[in-house]
């Protein structure tokens, strides 16, 4: 039967989501794409963050953002907004390749890191040969690799909040993609080179066809002088990538650009699944200004300490462990359910990270400014010299 243009969105008005969400549903499975949007509590999170008024800690966001530098250049490119970005996103690469001291072939560029985390998820698993996601760490892998019906195995990190790198190799048998965060998110953990290195050839001769994705998001960061990037790695092994993003020290969270580094066969089985020109033309503009910039790099890591420092120490002067904090955020066991203690917190205008279920009481707080931190320090006292009920109707 034919069907007119107006009848056909007349029937889409009267039940579009019936019609062409439901059988996209069901092929999914409702389950798997509400574990992928992720999602859904972690964007209820970020709103409720973004509300006026609020110390936004929650997402292991810059609070200083890039600076007037990177405003300028934004404002100079803007002219180039009309042109598709081909040339900068070439010229992103060179000063890549610059700062690096490598070949632009050894580089792509996502639209943040997290595109190239997925685009790994979907060039290295498959329904045999899943992901190895340690809990907690940053899910948006392991929820895309649940998405498509990729297994996923999730070994949990040891007592310190460290990753359990025994029960990693365990896990990496017969698994296509190891992620590996570096320091971790959200426990703040580090890992040294040496175990890095001795990790990746283990997993080399236990699993023959798993690649390991190091993501190095909040490198800049780590102080550990046992800490190294595993960039020299990814170079001499072709099933080892690193990951970077501009969201962290940079202050580019909202602007969406990260990069993966590696040997050019194994990047070219991740670009493909990425969309051309993933990278807007004012983000590559920005991010070309300020990836050499190491006086600000180091401001940035600077003012993260000083917050940091401050607010760790109220934490342990207060009796509550923290375990790492090598990152511009650190997790704090509170003793007490954390989403109640984050609810507490965002009553008083304080938005702290969500809560991670393996480990349910602990908190994790990203680093503001120094004023946000007193703001956010007072708020945490409040809350935690009041008794707040658990969720098994006890109280502490
Ligand atoms: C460890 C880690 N990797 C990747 C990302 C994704 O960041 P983006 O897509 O902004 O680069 C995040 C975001 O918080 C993260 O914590």
């Amino acid at each position: 039967m034919a069907v007119s243009r107006r009848s056909f969105v007349a029937t889409l008005g009267a039940g579009a989501s019936g019609l062409i969400a439901s059988p996209l549903i069901t092929w999914r499975g409702h389950e798997a794409l509400f574990a992928f949007q992720g999602t859904t509590e972690r964007r209820a999170d970020r709103l409720l963050a973004s509300k006026p008024g609020m110390v936004r800690i929650d997402s292991n966001e810059n609070p200083n953002g890039p600076g007037q530098h990177v405003f300028d250049t934004i404002m100079k490119h803007f002219v180039d907004a009309n042109r598709y970005p081909t040339k900068s996103e070439d010229d992103l690469i060179q000063v890549l390749a610059k700062v690096h001291d490598l070949k632009p072939e050894n580089f792509i560029l996502g639209c943040g890191s997290g595109e190239l985390l997925r685009a790994a998820v979907q060039a290295f698993t498959t329904p045999t040969r899943g992901l190895v996601s340690p809990e907690p760490t940053f899910e948006s892998p392991a929820n895309f690799a649940r998405f498509i019906n990729h297994p996923v195995v999730s070994p949990k990190v040891d007592s310190k909040l460290a990753l359990d790198l025994n029960a990693m190799v365990d896990a990496a048998r017969n698994a296509g993609l190891v992620y590996f965060c570096n320091p971790n998110n959200p426990t703040a953990s580090v890992h040294g080179a040496s175990d890095v290195a001795s990790y990746v050839d283990q997993v080399m001769k236990a699993s023959p066809e798993a690649v390991v994705l190091i993501d190095e998001a909040y490198h800049e960061y780590v102080a550990d002088p046992s800490y190294a990037t595993a960039i020299p790695i990814a170079l001499s092994n072709p099933r080892v990538v690193v990951t970077r993003t501009f969201s962290k020290v940079f202050g580019m969270a909202g602007m969406r650009a990260g990069y993966a580094v590696g040997q050019p066969d194994t990047l070219k089985k991740m670009q493909s699944w990425l969309l051309g020109s993933n990278v807007n033309q004012l983000a590559l503009a920005a991010a070309t200004m300020t990836v050499a910039d190491k006086a600000h790099i180091a401001e940035e890591v600077r003012k993260n300490r000083e917050a940091r420092a401050f607010t760790r120490k109220f934490f342990e002067n207060a009796g509550y462990t923290v375990h790492a904090a090598d990152a511009n955020f650190f997790m704090v066991d509170v003793h007490r359910d954390a989403k109640e203690f984050k609810m507490e917190c965002v009553k008083q205008k304080v938005a702290i990270g969500r809560q991670f279920p393996a480990v349910p009481t602990y908190a994790r707080i990203s680093i503001g400014t120094m004023p946000e931190m007193k703001k956010a320090v007072a708020v945490f006292h409040s809350v935690l010299t009041n008794q707040v009920s658990t969720s098994n109707g006890g109280k502490h």
